[in-house]
């Protein structure tokens, strides 16, 4: 437990909004299979934004709806699986770019589709040394999409979100887990160590995945999170207020729903309009359900995140 709050969020869509249907014109699928399927109606792709560009509007308005001074933050954390570059990371980039405090410290986490749940878990501990923190979740996945793939290439979009926290004297209940030996389940493989061979080329580096298998562990992963949370809060499911879950799949966050027995309605979801943002996409779910005016003060709150890793999360807040 650690005793801190999100005082603002922000979020960036990357610039072209695709639809299933112009998806269909690219790889054999139709919006039928799609939206069934997935819930998904379009995402968004981006072609001059990097991973940068993203995360660097998103945090500009965090930074305005929390109205605090930027040079107040002094911890920058991007939870990103497509950085720019390999170095400099993203969060050093938007410490130069949003002219933050020279005494700020600025790095990047990866922990896939969990990397916003991982950030916020970090950054609460580090508030202890810290006075107020950035925390964002981007990415552009199109870069690592392989677009001629019907089986990955329709559920995945690009996006930023991101949020400011600082100490309070409300608490935050954190789960994290990782399961390593499921790495195989999801992949997008790094730089070779030496030069690929021609049969490698063909898979190198595109996301690849075992999507009957992530489902099941989604399931299973989200709904032990969220019961963790709840345990530590002293809170039944069924009293939270909202559950902003990773948009990955409705049919997911739906199996959910009815495995533990709660209401369709407490699950916030945007997946049909974003597809699966991956870190971006928890971020952007909040900074959204804020925007939308869905947050009132006092609302008991649990984050809800599963990927890569494989990795999963939860986090209870009050808002
Ligand atoms: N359009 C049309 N047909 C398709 C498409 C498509 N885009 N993609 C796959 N298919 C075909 C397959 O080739 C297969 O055909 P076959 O039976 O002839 O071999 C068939 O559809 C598979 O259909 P189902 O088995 O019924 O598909 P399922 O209901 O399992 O749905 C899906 C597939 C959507 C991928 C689902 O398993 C899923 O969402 N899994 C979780 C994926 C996920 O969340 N990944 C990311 C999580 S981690 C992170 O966020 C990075």
């Amino acid at each position: 437990m650690e005793m801190t709050k999100i005082i603002g969020t922000g979020y960036a869509r990357a610039e072209h909004c695709i639809t299933n249907a112009q998806l269909s014109c690219v790889v054999d699928t139709n919006d039928e299979w799609i939206s069934s399927r997935t819930g998904i109606h379009t995402r968004y792709v981006s072609s001059t934004e990097n991973t940068s560009d993203l995360a660097f509007r998103a945090a500009k308005q965090a930074i305005q709806d929390a109205k605090i001074d930027p040079s107040s933050i002094d911890l920058v954390i991007v939870a990103t699986a497509t950085p720019d570059d390999v170095t400099p990371n993203v969060a050093c980039m938007l410490q130069a770019r949003l002219h933050l405090a020279k005494a700020c410290l600025a790095f990047d986490l990866n922990a896939a589709c969990s990397g916003y749940i991982f950030a916020i878990q970090v950054a609460a501990a580090l508030l202890k040394q810290y006075h107020c923190a950035l925390i964002v979740g981007a990415e552009v996945l199109s870069k690592i999409i392989d677009w001629t793939d019907r089986n990955t290439c329709v559920l995945f979009g690009d996006g930023a979100g991101a949020c400011i926290l600082v100490p309070s004297q409300r608490p935050m209940y954190f789960f994290a887990r990782t399961q390593g030996d499921l790495k195989g389940v999801l992949q997008a493989q790094g730089r070779p160590l030496h030069p690929p061979l021609i049969n490698a080329r063909k898979t190198y580096g595109y996301l690849q995945m075992d999507g009957k298998e992530i489902f099941r562990f989604a399931v299973q992963a989200m709904q032990e999170g969220i019961n963790h949370v709840c345990q530590q809060a002293q809170i039944e499911p069924k009293d939270i207020d909202w559950i902003i879950p990773h948009q990955a799949n409705a049919r997911i966050i739906d199996h959910v729903a009815r495995r533990m027995q709660l209401d369709l309605s407490m699950f916030y979801k945007n997946v049909n309009e974003f597809g699966n943002t991956s870190a971006a996409s928890i971020a952007i779910a909040l900074a959204c359900a804020k925007a939308e005016g869905k947050l009132k003060p006092g609302m008991k709150i649990v984050l809800s995140g599963f990927g890569g890793g494989l990795s999963y999360g939860a986090i209870y807040l009050e808002w």
